[in-house]
């Protein structure tokens, strides 16, 4: 990641605004681009956190119309609509009259560049803020493929003097490797004015920001350079670009998670949330998924194939091979949920065992209890969810349904492979399956009967 240089004019003010107008069509998705998530949050999540963690005075998000769901995520932020599709240039413009009478700098961000960091927003502000004749500042980057991405055509002296789309690009563009990111800063009170002059003759007849370099240029104004990280800095435009994010942002959570003190087995197949907190000393097995909001407390093992979504884990508890955790599930301390066992709107209590081959759902179950191998609660009953209540140190034997609603009191047995449809009272045995015969010979005269049928 980019080092920030020491900030010595954090006085001058930053507004910014998100691009998010565009629909995406090489996404081939009805949900607007900048919804679909990266690591379990939406793209433009990402772009606003980053805006977020450098205190800007003003954040403007442009967003297409009939995009009601964009505004709901940016709702804490000025929302413009920009009602065509006429450009990069032509979206700014659209939060002309919300940033009208400011005074300091504007950064334009892409809602497309979910990877951006805060570091990386602030050393574009330094940019103008350390040397007073820069206009504006673009951040470059060298992508492994610059293919799709504006080129940046410099003088022989390094400097920049024009962003030029690929599609309108010469030959001499193409074989340049700088592209631009889309992020952009500008002194607020010279990037409205420069704006109404931008022309949409182009391929493809778009107003674009980026003709804003070489407005500036001719004017004989200057114009900065960042040059920042591949990783950091790829536009999202299709699913393979999506795909591409995703790696790169599982990858810095796993940093992130091994710094905190998690170990990751096998890292390259633990699957993180941006949310997912982690306690001290946790072990997390290979290929294990962990979704949106999953708290993990300390000394945590969560052992390989495991699917953990919406779950709060507390200390020394024991996860898996192959288990299925669904939100609303809460496990207390050194709690044991084992192999093929799914658990669904459930509080586990302290120190209980659910070991095997079993489903619990809407259900609390206490303290020290012990759910044998193939334990149902049959929590839906074609129409409604009903609840299951299991009490402390309750002993379920394997093979058993618990028909809900049902309540299983402290301390009492259910047999093994019992249909419980009554509520049973505490320390009572309870067992409902059919009585067990005892045909002496039996067997040897089923055996004949079987010889006689063959011949
Ligand atoms: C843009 C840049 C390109 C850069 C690339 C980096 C321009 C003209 N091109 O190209 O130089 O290399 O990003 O990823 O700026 N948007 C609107 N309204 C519009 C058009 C776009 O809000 O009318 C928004 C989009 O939602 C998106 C962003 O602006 O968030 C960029 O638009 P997109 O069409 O993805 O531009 P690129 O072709 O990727
Ligand atoms: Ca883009």
């Amino acid at each position: 990641m980019s080092k920030v240089p020491k900030d010595d004019s954090s006085d001058t003010p930053l507004a910014v605004i998100v691009l998010a107008a565009g629909h995406g069509t090489r996404m081939q998705s009805e949900l607007p681009k900048v919804l679909h998530q990266v690591a379990g949050l939406p793209m433009i999540d990402h772009v606003l956190d980053s805006v977020e963690a450098v205190s800007p005075a003003k954040v403007v998000v442009v967003i297409g119309p009939n995009m009601e769901d964009v505004g709901r995520v940016c709702r804490h932020h000025t929302i413009v609509v920009q009602e065509e599709r006429l450009g990069t240039g032509h979206a700014v413009l659209q939060a002309k009259d919300e940033l009208e009478g400011f005074v300091g700098n504007i950064a334009v961000i892409f809602g497309d560049t979910p990877l951006l960091t805060a570091d990386t927003i602030l050393l574009m502000k330094q940019t103008l803020d350390n040397d007073r004749k820069n206009i504006l500042a673009v951040l470059g980057f060298k992508p492994k493929i610059p293919k799709g991405y504006g080129r940046i055509r410099c003088k022989i002296d390094g400097t920049i003097e024009a962003i030029v789309e690929e599609l309108d690009a010469n030959s001499e563009d193409l074989k340049t490797t700088l592209c631009n990111s889309g992020v952009m800063i500008f002194r607020a009170e010279v990037m409205f004015k420069e704006l109404v002059n931008v022309k949409n003759q182009n391929v493809k007849g778009e107003y674009y920001l980026t003709d804003l370099v070489s407005l500036v240029r001719d004017s004989g104004e200057k114009v900065g350079l960042v040059v920042g990280l591949p990783d950091e800095l790829q536009g999202i435009n299709s699913r393979m670009d999506l795909a591409n994010a995703e790696s790169i942002m599982q990858n810095r959570l796993r940093v992130r998670a091994m710094a905190g003190g998690v170990t990751l087995i096998d890292p390259g197949t633990t699957w993180l949330s941006m949310d997912t907190i982690f306690g001290k000393d946790v072990t997390v097995g290979p290929n294990v998924f962990l979704g949106k909001s999953v708290e993990v407390g300390d000394r945590v093992e969560i052992k390989a194939f495991s699917h953990l979504e919406g779950v709060k884990l507390s200390n020394d508890v024991v996860i898996g091979p192959f288990a299925r955790l669904r939100p609303g599930t809460v496990i207390d301390s050194g709690a044991k949920v084992g192999n093929f066992v799914e658990i669904k709107a459930a509080h586990i209590g302290r120190a209980t065992k659910v070991s095997h081959l079993s489903y619990i759902g809407d259900s609390n179950v206490g303290q020290g209890v012990n759910i044998g191998a193939g334990t149902i609660t049959c929590n839906y009953d074609g129409l409604t969810k009903h609840l299951t209540e299991i009490g402390d140190g309750a002993f379920i034997g394997s093979n058993s349904a618990l028909v809900a609603p049902i309540s299983v009191g402290e301390n009492a047995i259910v047999g093994a492979g019992s249909v419980v449809t009554d509520d049973i009272e505490e320390d009572e045995l309870s067992v409902t399956r059919a009585e067990q015969k005892h045909l002496k010979g039996g067997a040897k005269r089923w055996r004949g009967r079987r010889s006689t049928d063959k011949s």
